[in-house]
Parts: structure tokens; C-alpha cells; sequence
């Protein structure tokens, strides 16, 4: 049976009209006015809202066994955080360590999501070593679709991988045209500052970011950039957090180097301050790289703005106080990570739209047009048209609420943006057109998620040939 949503205006990265959506088998079927449907559909009154595309959160961990623990959400829990908060596909890093089957992994992180996931769901696969067997593996998971690789150059022996194994890896990705997602920071010198301020007696969660200088984070960047211009692959910067690596990401990008950079909602919303709090406090606020001096904030989002920046996701990550406090004493054992994923899209329309500092085409855009195209999702996902599925999120820009603990969703015990204001919140989302979320509840079914299965679309490039791209 269809479904109408009627007398709502739909915001795309493009455009905005007034218009009527007609919803079968779980996709957008017929957009525009006075249509004429079947006399007894079923009706969503959306008078008075926006009909924004369902968004997509590039970067989350869900299952993460991380720092001699694991992040406290499940599935269920993250995905219905994510849905009340307007998103309705998120990319999940499959993360096994580096002692561990990559294959095993994989089927571990597939098997947690199914069934469990309220909204759909994908994965960048993390290459945490490099052998044959791993080659051989990766190729299987590219096979069943899995098409973004994921490598970190900080975490020394844990999720790190060497420069060796870094252009092992983008040569494969190049070979099967899938992108590599980067954390960029030098796991050397982090390792090497974070004894020199042990030694020093400094040890709590304020010593995190000197540990990790905005030199360390642009080092990794600029490396990253030029292993990709030598294998011809095409890559992507995970949270970004600091004018100096912006600098090297957008010199690699005119250079035509193909690197797509996403920031994530702490790094702009949230400065280091946060983190130098007494304490618990301040180790709430420790994720990696760390929040950065104040004054990166608004060349993030002058970047944002200018579409240096392509993308805004989460790096969703929970840990709880008691985990937090793994770290006392020692800010080398916090574990890193802040949840998010229930709130960026609200504080993205609130601080970005509402604020005046992104315009609403461009929020769509960042939040999820870009991350749909730029992983292959697009148009199935990150817009409203005809044979699009019908994931929608119907916005009430009248609703007024604060950020707390006291009403996430996600299985945590502080939100880092506790106290913020929201000027918006999703009045109904749905998911391949069934109505998951009203008015902050989660009405749907539970286990609605589908995993996306995605076809590698980053064709071999000759490597470092300096050639201009258009994003593609
Ligand atoms: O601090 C962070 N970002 N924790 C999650 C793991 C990662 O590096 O993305
Ligand atoms: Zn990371
Ligand atoms: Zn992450």
C-alpha cells in the first residue's frame, strides 16, 4: 500500500519546492502536486515542515573494541539514537586489531549489525595489517560489497599501519577502485610525546592535545595525500580537525590529488577548553585527534562553507565515566571517543542554518548528499527523487530543546554537548518508507536495517599525473 506526505516543502542539496511525495515499495515514486493517488492512502500531514533526504553519518563506531575496553552502544541502541536524531544510514569502521582475521572481523562487525540495526547501515573495512592472506580477504569483502577501505596511521600496534602497508593498501584500492578512509595523525611522534609529558608529570586528559599537536595531524595528512598521488587511489580524511592539515588537504586536492575531507560535529562545535576541565570532565572530551585552540573553529567552518570541507559526520564513539576513568592518572589510557550520532544533525541545523554560517542546500549536502555520493550510495541514498528510496526525515524548525543526558538515546552516561540548544528536531523519519521516529520516539520496527552493499567507483588513475578533478 502507498503512503502520501502531503503539504510539506522538500529540501535537497539543490533545490526546494513545495511538493507532495508518493511513497511505494519503500521508494519515492511520484514527487509534486495534486497527484493523484489511490482514495485510500494513507496520509502524513507535513504542514508547516521540511522534507529533507534521510542523512548519512560517514563515520561512527558501534562495536569497537578500543583501548582495552569496548564502546558501550549496540546496534539497536546506535541505530535508534541515530534515527530519532534524523539520520538513517550510518558507515560503520569494521575495525579488527591487527592480531586479528581481517575476514573474522568482518563477519563478527556483519553479524552484530543484522537484524539489531533499526536503520541501514554500511562499512568501511579497516586494513589494520598487510600479508597475503589479507589481500586475499580484502578482495572478498570488496566482492560482497564493502567498497571504502579504512586505515589508521596513529595507534601504534594497535588499528596503525605502517607506510609499507599504507601503499600496499592504496595500490589494492586503486586496483579494485574502491576509497581508502585515513585517521591521519603520526603514531611515531604521538608515542614519542606522550612519554616525554609522562616523564614530565604530565598526566591528565589537558596533556592530550600537546601530545598530539596540529603538526602531527597536518604530517599525516600531507603523507597520506602523497601516498595516494604515487598509487593513483582515491582517499578520504577522517575528522579533520585544524587549519594547518585543512592547508594540506586542500594543496593535495589542487595538486588533483582525489582526497575528500570530512570533519565531524566535536571538532566543530567544541574546542580544547573542554577537555583542560578537572578531571572526569575533562576526559569526557578526549577523542583523537583532540579538540583543537579555539581558533580552527571558524576556519572549519569557512570551509564548510566554501566546500573545502566535503563532509560533516560524527566518529560516534561511547564510552562511559567509568571507562573514562581508566585514564586517571595516565591521560595515555583514556579511552578516546565522544557519541554523537543522535545530535548532528540538530546542532548542525542549529549552529550552521539557523546561525547563518551554512546555508540550508549546503547542510543537506554536507550531512548527506556528499556522503552518499562520495561512498557510493548515490541516488539510492542523499536525495529525494523518483526511484529513490524513501528515506525521509520530516523537520519541525519550530521545535526548541537542549542537549542532555537525561533524554539520549544512545547507551551512554554523559553527552559531550550537554547543554547545547536545539532550534529543530525530526517530527517523523522514515526508513524505505516506514515511519521509524515521531516526535523524539522510536515508534518502528527494530530490526529494519538493511546492510548497503556498495560497487567500487574510483576507476584506476595513473598515479601522480597532476590532473584537476571535479570531485568525481
Ligand atoms: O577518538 C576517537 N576518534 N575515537 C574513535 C577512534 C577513531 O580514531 O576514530
Ligand atoms: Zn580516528
Ligand atoms: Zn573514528
Amino acid at each position: 500500500m502507498g503512503l502520501l506526505i502531503k503539504g510539506g516543502e522538500i529540501v535537497t542539496a539543490e533545490c526546494r519546492s513545495q511538493s507532495d511525495i508518493y511513497i511505494e515499495d519503500e521508494t519515492v515514486s511520484l514527487i509534486g502536486r495534486g497527484l493523484h493517488v489511490p482514495p485510500d492512502t494513507e496520509a502524513i500531514d507535513a504542514t508547516g515542515k521540511l522534507i529533507f533526504p534521510g542523512f548519512i553519518d560517514p563515520h561512527v563506531h558501534i562495536h569497537l573494541p578500543f583501548m582495552a575496553t569496548f564502546a558501550k552502544d549496540t546496534h539497536s541502541t546506535a541505530s535508534k539514537a541515530a534515527l530519532i536524531g534524523g539520520t538513517t544510514t550510518f558507515i560503520e569502521m569494521c575495525c579488527p586489531s591487527r592480531n586479528e582475521d581481517a575476514l573474522a572481523g568482518y563477519e563478527l562487525w556483519k553479524q552484530k549489525a543484522e537484524g539489531s540495526s533499526a536503520c541501514d547501515y554500511a562499512f568501511h573495512m579497516a586494513v589494520t595489517r598487510w600479508d597475503a592472506k589479507t589481500e586475499a580477504q580484502l578482495r572478498e569483502i570488496v566482492r560482497d560489497g564493502t567498497a571504502s577501505f579504512k586505515i589508521f596511521l596513529a595507534y601504534k600496534n594497535f588499528f596503525g599501519v605502517n607506510d609499507e602497508e599504507m601503499f600496499e593498501t592504496l595500490k589494492l584500492a586503486a586496483e579494485l577502485g574502491v576509497i581508502t578512509t585515513a585517521h591521519c595523525e603520526n603514531a611515531e611522534l604521538v608515542a614519542q610525546l606522550q612519554q616525554r609529558l609522562l616523564a614530565e608529570g604530565k598526566t591528565g586528559p589537558e596533556w592530550h592535545e600537546p601530545s598530539r599537536p596540529e603538526a602531527v595531524e597536518t604530517e599525516g595528512t600531507s603523507r597520506f595525500a602523497t601516498f595516494l598521488e604515487q598509487t593513483g587511489a582515491a582517499g578520504y580524511v577522517v575528522h579533520l580537525s585544524c587549519a594547518p592539515a585543512l592547508g594540506a588537504a586542500v594543496a593535495a586536492k589542487l595538486r588533483g590529488v582525489r582526497l575528500y575531507v570530512e570533519s565531524v560535529l566535536p571538532h566543530l562545535l567544541l574546542d580544547r577548553s573542554y577537555a583542560e576541565r578537572e578531571g572526569v570532565e575533562g576526559m569526557k572530551h578526549v577523542m583523537s585527534p583532540p579538540l583543537r585552540d579555539k581558533r580552527n573553529l571558524a576556519v572549519l567552518w569557512n570551509a564548510l562553507r566554501a566546500g573545502l570541507i566535503d563532509t560533516v559526520g560524527t566518529d560516534h564513539c561511547p564510552f562511559d565515566l567509568q571507562q573514562k576513568l581508566l585514564g586517571a592518572g595516565n591521560f595515555t589510557q583514556i579511552p578516546n571517543g565522544i557519541p554523537g550520532i543522535e545530535d548532528r544533525v540538530n546542532l548542525m541545523y542549529t549552529h550552521g542554518v539557523k546561525r547563518g554560517a551554512l546555508n540550508i542546500h549546503r547542510f543537506v549536502d554536507v550531512l548527506s548528499t556528499r556522503p552518499a555520493k562520495i561512498f557510493g550510495l548515490f541516488p539510492r541514498k542523499g536525495t529525494i527523487a523518483a526511484g529513490s528510496d524513501a528515506d525521509l526525515v520530516i523537520y519541525d524548525t519550530d521545535y526548541r530543546g537542549t542537549i542532555s543526558v537525561a533524554t539520549q538515546h544512545s547507551a551512554n552516561d554523559y553527552n559531550g554537548f550537554e547543554g547545547f540548544a536545539i532550534e529543530g528536531r525530526p517530527s517523523v523519519v522514515m526508513v524505505r518508507g516506514r515511519v521509524q521516529v515521531r516526535d523524539g520516539v522510536f515508534v518502528g520496527e527494530p530490526g529494519r536495517g538493511r546492510m548497503l552493499r556498495r560497487e567500487p567507483q574510483y576507476g584506476a588513475r595513473k598515479a601522480a599525473q597532476g590532473e584537476m578533478t571535479h570531485g568525481g
